[in-house]
């Protein structure tokens, strides 16, 4: 196993997003989530800690740190919001990550700086109402006319979709060639012919926002085109990589949430003149939960530093995913279970980890097509 002696930057990274989220986020958060309100305030502040382009180069307005450092603040935002954490890994992940290394000099410093400092928002628009886990289906079309592409089609699912200013947008400019026919585009919001068409009410992350875009006629300078055409599905894909470690780093701080929940309950609940914690049942249910949180831990620290090194992660990145989701959702389960029934009242906050970390399991690829993408590895199909 790796060495995960964290550097002092990186414990200094943790620190201060943990007392970031403990202070500015813990409070409000399930109010927010009753009332499905976007943190606005909250992410505000959190650029201006430079967590909305944690891995972005400071020339290029992010906070120049490495994927290690991402996924410690990530687990503590998380931990307190997790609603906080899509916002913040999609920012990260899904949107400056791909800027930054596929985009334009151009591209970088129209788009890049301002997303990377927190000024603007980022979306990325892939999945659509045909096109989910079969993600190559795109419907959403790009046609090439003169000097621009004419967009139409609509996105589904877009996490920041209402209030993100960018879009890296997913539409094939020829069918014919299935995935190498996809290409990727820079919309901005403001660009005629982008609309919002639905917000979406969700189970869980109620406070972080989801949307249905439409693109109609909408027409976007060639010199948003990423790359080429045809780069865009292998795009999508390598850009998944990356979001997947920042999902496996939110389904963390779901779990951590559900057990230091659990450990404070059973510290002081009594039943049958014993503390909670005192019976084998409990101890054993807070001893699995922390093996697997601790598993899961390291796991994505793994994909992380493999990221960092440059070297392939593809495997690590969807192992981590799939199995920091599972321990999430294992975890606020038992963390219920742990509270009785309080647990499933909203006096106590375990049920809204039990919501937001169901949704770990299913976007930014479910974690059927994560074992698709494990099992084609161990194979060596790919
Ligand atoms: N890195 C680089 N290239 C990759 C790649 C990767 N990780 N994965 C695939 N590719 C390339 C392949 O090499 C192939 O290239 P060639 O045409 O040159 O050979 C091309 O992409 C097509 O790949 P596949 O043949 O593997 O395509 P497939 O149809 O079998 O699908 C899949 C592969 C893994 C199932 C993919 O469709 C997938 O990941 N689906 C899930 C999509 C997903 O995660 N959606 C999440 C939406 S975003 C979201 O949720 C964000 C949010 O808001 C929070």
């Amino acid at each position: 196993m790796v060495d995960f002696d964290f550097t002092e930057e990186q414990l200094m990274i943790k620190e201060a997003a943990r007392d970031f989220a403990e202070n500015e986020l813990a409070g409000g958060a399930a109010e927010r989530d009753e009332k499905e309100q976007f943190p606005f305030e909250q992410v505000k502040k959190m650029a201006e800690l430079g967590f909305m382009g944690m891995m972005v180069p400071q020339e290029h307005g992010g906070a120049g740190l490495d994927t290690v450092s991402y996924v410690l603040a990530l687990e503590e935002i998380s931990k307190a919001d997790a609603s906080a954490g899509v916002i913040m890994s999609v920012n990260n992940s899904l949107v400056c990550w791909g800027l930054e290394k596929f985009g334009s000099p151009a591209q970088k410093d129209k788009y890049l700086k301002p997303l990377a400092s927190g000024k603007q928002l980022g979306a990325f628009l892939l999945s659509e109402p045909e096109a989910g886990s079969d993600a190559v289906n795109q419907r959403t079309t790009a046609a090439r006319d003169g000097e621009f592409y004419v967009l139409n089609g609509t996105k589904n699912f877009i996490t920041n979709g209402a209030n993100a200013d960018v879009l890296l947008v997913m539409a094939t400019t020829d069918r014919t060639k299935g995935p190498r026919g996809v290409s990727a585009f820079i919309v901005e919001k403001k660009f005629p012919g982008v609309s919002v068409s639905k917000k979406e009410h969700k189970l869980g992350i109620r406070s972080s926002d989801t949307a249905q875009i439409t693109f109609q006629d909408c027409r976007v300078p060639k010199e948003n085109l990423i790359k080429e055409e045809g780069f865009g599905f292998k795009f999508a894909m390598m850009t998944l990589d990356g979001g997947r470690i920042g999902i496996a780093s939110q389904a963390i701080g779901i779990a951590r949430a559900s057990l230091d929940a659990s450990l404070k309950y059973v510290k002081e609940r009594k039943a049958f003149e014993k503390f909670l914690h005192e019976f084998q049942a409990i101890q054993f249910k807070l001893a699995d939960m922390h093996t697997n949180i601790e598993a899961a831990h390291l796991l994505t620290l793994n994909a992380a530093l493999k990221k960092d090194k440059g070297e392939r992660f593809t495997k690590e990145a969807a192992m981590a995913k799939l199995f920091a989701s599972r321990v999430a959702v294992d975890s606020a389960l038992e963390a219920i279970q742990i509270h009785g029934g309080y647990g499933y009242l909203k006096d106590f906050p375990v049920e809204r980890y039990l919501r937001d970390a169901k949704i770990t399991e299913i976007y930014e690829g479910t974690s059927e097509i994560q074992r698709i993408v494990i099992a084609r590895e161990v194979l060596e199909l790919k």
